[in-house]
């Protein structure tokens, strides 16, 4: 059950201008978080900006011994400008851990199964990779971006899951295959390789083609969405997308992590 609270500013840490992780104090958020939630975080204390802003809970970890919830965020507008520039000990009201997580629980130790980031869609894999790292699951992670600058936590990819399981792809092959990671993960396919289940995030481009290629391979997926979100939980009607049944469905509640089966892609 999603929670209230004060959360303080544990440390920020800066890859680059454009991205950060946000470290808060854990809460009681922390342990209750599973592997696709996310939180609604208020970035500011003033008017400015007014509504939360939805982020997933990339990682549930420690630092200086203090359990802390790791967000990673890419400034795109007023909210994660300001997110990044709070002292430590500011408190920031959280709400979390909310959504539906991703479907984890089903697999098993022979499972093998497939991540695939683009962009900041690393963020909600981060803690998945750690799980599954922990339950003996092997995972081939496939990450996408402009160039090397936007792979970011590599290091941390590469503990949990092997360096020689972790393939990257960038538009301008300043990192690993040139070219898109929706290619980089049809390589593979056509390789051979077979997942038990895909689990993605990035933008509406990357969803749509790597739908398609789960469709064609009868593959299995879940997709961590996003959609602009003003409450987080249901009410505010604001996160709606097409779903394949012709209704409309809230990411903040039926998701966001979804099977790709459950959007239309054409409409969304
Ligand atoms: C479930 C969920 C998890 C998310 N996880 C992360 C994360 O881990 N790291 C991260 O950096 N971002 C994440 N986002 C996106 C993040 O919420 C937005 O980038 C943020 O709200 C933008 O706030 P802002 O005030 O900086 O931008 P604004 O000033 O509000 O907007 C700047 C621009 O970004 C666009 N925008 C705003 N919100 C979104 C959104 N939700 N999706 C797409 N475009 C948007 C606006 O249309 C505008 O063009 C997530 C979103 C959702 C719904
Ligand atoms: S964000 Fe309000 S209903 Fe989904």
């Amino acid at each position: 059950m999603a929670v209230n609270e004060s959360l303080r500013v544990l440390r920020t840490t800066h890859y680059d201008q454009q991205h950060y992780s946000l470290f808060l104090s854990a809460g009681s958020i922390g342990p209750a978080t599973e592997p696709g939630h996310f939180a609604m975080i208020q970035a500011g204390e003033g008017l400015r900006p007014y509504l939360r802003r939805a982020f997933s809970i990339a990682d549930v970890t420690k630092v200086a011994g203090v359990p802390a919830l790791e967000f990673v965020v890419k400034v795109v507008g007023v909210g994660t400008a300001a997110l990044a520039r709070f002292a430590e000990g500011t408190p920031l009201p959280v709400l979390g851990p909310l959504g539906v997580p991703f479907p984890i629980d089903d697999l098993q130790l022979a499972d093998h199964v497939a991540l695939v980031a683009g962009g900041i869609g690393l963020a909600p894999l981060v803690l998945l990779a750690r799980t599954l790292a922990a339950r003996g699951i092997a995972a081939d992670l496939f990450y996408g971006g402009r160039n090397e600058h936007d792979i970011l936590k590599r290091a941390e990819f590469e503990r949990f899951l092997g360096s020689h399981r972790c393939r990257y792809a960038t538009d301008d092959g300043s990192l690993g295959r040139r070219g898109l990671v929706t290619d980089l993960f049809t390589h593979a396919l056509a390789g051979g390789a077979r997942y038990r289940r895909v689990y993605a995030c990035g933008p509406v481009p990357m969803f749509r083609a790597l739908a398609r290629l789960l469709a064609d391979a009868e593959l299995e997926g879940s997709f961590a969405m996003e959609s602009e979100m003003a409450c987080g939980f249901g009410v505010c009607l604001g996160c709606v997308a097409p779903m394949a049944d012709g209704r409309f469905g809230t990411i903040c509640k039926e998701g966001p992590c979804v099977p790709p089966t459950l959007i239309d892609w054409t409409r969304f």
